[in-house]
């Protein structure tokens, strides 16, 4: 029987640490291979996106912003996610289309759909803490604001709120994390919800 692949995302409000946990948790399933890919970007199309998005500078407008993160996710699943899940690989996702779904539609209020062609996930571990420890937390590891970050604390609340309640209504696929816990803690954390899945696909 043909390896099943497993899609695995991390979602979450900034400085929440999940990049640290999908770090983490690459190194734990290192003996089987997986694909770790991080958004924006990813890919020479997708960086360059990411920049245009992030740092330029430029006015944009929210529908337009809204394609282009998903256009950079595009040309990820392309050129590594599809092919990774066809070969029966794991794909750890630094955010994925959740964040679209949480910064586009929950914060800037537009409408949003999950395009058919974009791969589902199977498990999405989401890291909820304070919005103010997330955001202090980036200042003082003494990163430049990118664009999103520039936005008032109200915009990372209504984040914070649009993921709330995409988890509620995906309980199956949503693993709802404490990211006030220490990163051994929230790690440990992730590996029991795996082990079982990880039995069934060994
Ligand atoms: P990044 O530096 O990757 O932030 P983080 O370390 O928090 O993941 O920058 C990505 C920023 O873009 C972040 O503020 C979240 C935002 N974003 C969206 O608004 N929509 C999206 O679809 C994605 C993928 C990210």
């Amino acid at each position: 029987m043909a390896r099943r692949g497993l899609f695995i995302t991390f979602e979450g409000t900034e400085g929440s640490g999940k990049t640290t946990q999908a770090e983490l948790l690459g190194e734990w399933l290192s003996s089987r291979d997986p694909v770790a890919v991080r958004e924006p970007g990813g890919t020479e199309l997708g960086e360059q996106i990411r920049d245009v998005l992030l740092y330029k500078g430029l006015e944009i407008d929210p529908e337009a912003e809204m394609y282009l993160f998903m256009a950079s996710r595009r040309q990820l699943i392309a050129e590594a996610i599809a092919p990774a899940l066809a070969a029966g690989q794991i794909v750890i996702a630094d955010r994925y289309h959740d964040s679209t779904l949480a910064y586009q539609g929950g914060a800037r209020g537009l409408p949003t759909v999950w395009p058919p062609t974009f791969p589902r996930p199977e498990i999405t571990f989401l890291l909820e803490g304070p919005v103010e420890t997330g955001l202090s937390r980036h200042e003082q590891a003494g990163k430049a604001k990118d664009r999103m970050e520039k936005e008032a604390i109200e915009f990372h609340r209504k984040v914070a709120e649009a993921y709330d309640k995409l988890a509620a209504a995906e309980p199956n696929r949503f693993v709802r994390l404490d990211a006030t816990g220490s990163r051994d803690k929230i790690h440990l954390e992730v590996r029991d919800h795996l082990n079982p899945i990880l039995e069934k696909i060994k």
